[in-house]
């Protein structure tokens, strides 16, 4: 703990260096204040701290590293949970960390069974983590887990602002009010929160908006227009939830902190299609655009989900995608990336003026699926030059080249 309390004392002492000469009171970040309150749980102590908190959060690591360095790694992970049970001080929240070697029976009992993930226990449920472990992160998703699982929608302000939330997954169901058919949704949704939103209404003009019927469940794909409508009414819990689980895998689906690991992980047999574009930057909000169209035009094919990445939300990723897929993310960029190696190949858009149609997009995509476009032969690809349009990181196209008159990235 002291060497968390002396980096804790550093940066709150070079953060007061920055604040120290203003008057002004308001913006005041939470340093940690040197207070121990995560747990160390163990086979005496982990019934209670599961009975005694609403959530109870808790790290599963490696055993304490005898290194140095890796002792700093360790003790900052601490910290985030440290600073984030301070903020959520005043929420029935318990953290505590789990030991993979000495806690081994504990966390056998607790089900925890990947070392370096946050599990959060809720009435019987238990929900994995898988977002960045940062304090802001992990707050703003153990926040989403205390709420209700289901938002009640009961006026047109209410509904506009569903009708905006156009990244996320979410159902939406009508019902008489809060009989079985609504239970069933319910129950329906802990099993999916935070990571989809559920929604219902009992209001009449509501669901006359939305065009649902009675004890309807509209299910909203990320970007789509329409919804898809679940088969059957009244549907049981069973139902609700095999309906998500075979439509989860959106046909664009956005990268964001507190989902980041669930959707790398979902991987397409290896791969993902990634498509970065900053929505601010004009050129990233034009491709958006295109992705968007194509997206809709193929959001029946199952084959198909590119991952979006918004560079701008993960300013520390930045250099290291940069480096590792040897691109420029100032510009938009779409590609092929493996999971296993991150080997990568991208659609060469540099040197258009323009961004390429949906039609091109969608003709590259179908030789992405087609396994014309792949990781592998990189090779083949730059010796037959057949198609400009390709290029591969490993290829004769040198990035130092490419950049000319640019700004130098490389
Ligand atoms: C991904 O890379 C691994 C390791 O290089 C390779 O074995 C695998 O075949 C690649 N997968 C695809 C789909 O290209």
């Amino acid at each position: 703990m002291k060497h968390i309390l002396l980096a804790v004392l550093w940066s709150g002492l070079s953060l007061r260096l920055v604040l120290h000469s203003r008057a002004e009171e308001g913006l005041e970040f939470p340093n940690f204040d040197g207070k121990d309150r995560v747990l160390d749980i163990n086979d005496r102590n982990y019934k209670k701290a599961l009975k005694r908190y609403d959530l109870l959060c808790l790290f599963f690591h490696e055993p304490v590293p005898n290194n140095k360095g890796l002792q700093k790694r360790f003790q900052m992970t601490e910290l985030v949970l440290e600073l984030t049970a301070q903020v959520l001080e005043n929420k029935d929240i318990g953290f505590g960390m789990v030991d993979s070697q000495k806690d081994a029976k504990v966390a056998n009992k607790l089900g925890l069974q990947e070392v370096g993930s946050v599990y959060v226990f809720k009435d019987d449920r238990v929900i994995e983590f898988d977002g960045e472990l940062s304090a802001d992160t992990l707050v703003e998703f153990l926040l989403d887990v205390l709420e209700d699982p289901v938002e009640i929608i009961n006026n047109a302000m209410e509904l506009r602002a569903f009708e905006r939330m156009e990244e996320d997954i979410r159902l939406i169901g009508y019902f008489r009010g809060e009989d079985l058919h609504y239970k069933a949704f319910q129950e329906a949704s802990e099993r999916f929160q935070p990571y989809i939103k559920f929604f219902a209404t009992f209001d009449k003009s509501v669901a006359k908006h939305l065009s649902l019927k009675m004890n309807e469940v509209n299910f909203y794909e990320p970007f789509m227009e329409e919804p898809a409508i679940l088969p059957g009414r009244p549907l049981s819990e069973l139902d609700i939830v095999e309906f998500v689980h075979q439509h989860r895998r959106a046909t664009l689906r956005k990268l964001r902190a507190e989902n980041m690991f669930e959707i790398w992980e979902d991987d397409m047999d290896g791969i993902h299609i990634v498509a970065f574009a900053e929505e601010e930057d004009p050129d990233g909000y034009e491709f958006l655009e295109i992705l968007k169209d194509v997206a809709r035009d193929n959001t029946n094919n199952p084959e198909l989900s590119i991952v979006w990445i918004d560079p701008d939300d993960f300013p520390l990723l930045t250099t290291y995608w940069e480096k590792t897929f040897k691109l420029d993310l100032f510009r938009p960029q779409i590609g092929v990336v493996n999971v296993t190696d991150a080997d990568s190949v991208w659609l060469d858009m540099s040197n258009d003026e323009d961004l390429p149609t949906a039609e091109e997009l969608e003709d590259w995509i179908e030789d992405v699926l087609s396994g014309r476009v792949n990781t592998e032969d990189d090779d083949e690809f730059t010796d037959e030059q057949e198609d400009e349009f390709y290029v591969s990181e490993e290829g004769d196209v040198n990035p130092d080249d490419e950049n000319d008159g640019d700004d130098g990235d490389y």
